[in-house]
């Protein structure tokens, strides 16, 4: 569905940010993708979301090549716009409607799809914005605004939801709901976080972006939490001195949780 082939891509101005970064991902996979601060991980997202193109490699979506040539292609670029849809690491980029309601509307209004009032009302109940359908999204906590921005990419049905550290503004309860959300839907999903203990719920198979925008590790979930030399190495288990009991020492972290 979802093929990458020796892949660089390098912002202007700075050095390459992704290299040789080669995958694939079946329909319905569910993928967690990891690594540290500045290690590439909106940058993969966006380029999987077709809104910056390999500088060299190739992107194939369902067979066909994701480049400058294909994103102008009105017609395709309005399938490809359903179909694979980005929840924003900061949604604010994403909301420009004058309220929630429009706001989710958007998109299938855009399609002409009909019953879009039903529509919205599904996904507002579904994520709990029903009280603030009138609100004006810029006035909406951090978290309200990014179940708003994840209302209006999942009442589009798409096929392919990529989602930027949804987890990190998210409050419990609704991160539950994201979870059993990733465990119903068949959509092939990719989830970047740095919430290790939550990795093996986003997903089954883990993508870890090292130095120098190199995949380190492309495999099952499991082994990647256990192995804390890949962890270290990657910037996502760190060592600090804390304290238990009277006793004070030092060992090995991962973010929010650890390995003993
Ligand atoms: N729009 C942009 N223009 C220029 N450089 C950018 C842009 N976005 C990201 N970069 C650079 O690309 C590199 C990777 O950034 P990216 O945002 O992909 O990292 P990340 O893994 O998502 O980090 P974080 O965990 O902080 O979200 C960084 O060096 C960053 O400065
Ligand atoms: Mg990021």
């Amino acid at each position: 569905m979802i093929e990458l082939q020796g892949v660089d891509f390098g912002w202007p101005d700075s050095r390459e940010t992704l290299k040789d970064i080669s995958l694939s991902l079946a329909p319905g996979e569910k993928t967690i993708l990891l690594g540290a601060n500045g290690s590439g991980k909106s940058t993969l997202l966006k380029l999987l979301n077709g809104l910056v193109t390999p500088g060299r490699g190739s992107y194939r979506y369902e067979g066909r090549a994701i480049d400058k040539a294909s994103m102008a292609d009105r017609q395709w670029l309005r399938r490809f716009r359903q179909e694979v849809v980005l929840l924003f690491q900061h949604p604010e980029a994403m909301l420009f409607n004058p309220t929630v309601r429009d706001e989710i509307a958007y998109g299938p209004q855009r399609l002409g799809w009909t019953n879009t009032d039903e529509r919205v009302a599904y996904w507002a109940d579904q994520l709990g914005l029903r009280p603030i359908l009138d609100k004006a999204p810029f006035t909406l906590s951090g978290g309200q605004k990014q179940k708003v921005a994840l209302a209006s990419i999942l009442i589009l049905e798409p096929k392919v939801v990529l989602m930027d550290e949804p987890s990190a503004s998210l409050d419990p309860r609704s991160v539950g709901w994201l979870v059993d959300f990733l465990l119903d839907t068949e959509a092939t999903v990719v989830v970047s976080t740095h919430n290790l203990s939550m990795a093996a719920e986003f997903g089954t198979r883990c993508l870890v972006l090292g130095e120098n925008g190199r995949l380190a590790y492309d495999g099952p979930v499991g082994p990647a939490m256990r192995d804390m030399q890949l962890l270290e190495r990657c910037n996502l288990a760190h060592r600090h001195r804390h304290r238990h009991g009277a006793g004070e020492h030092t060992h090995l972290h991962g973010h929010e949780w650890e390995s003993s």
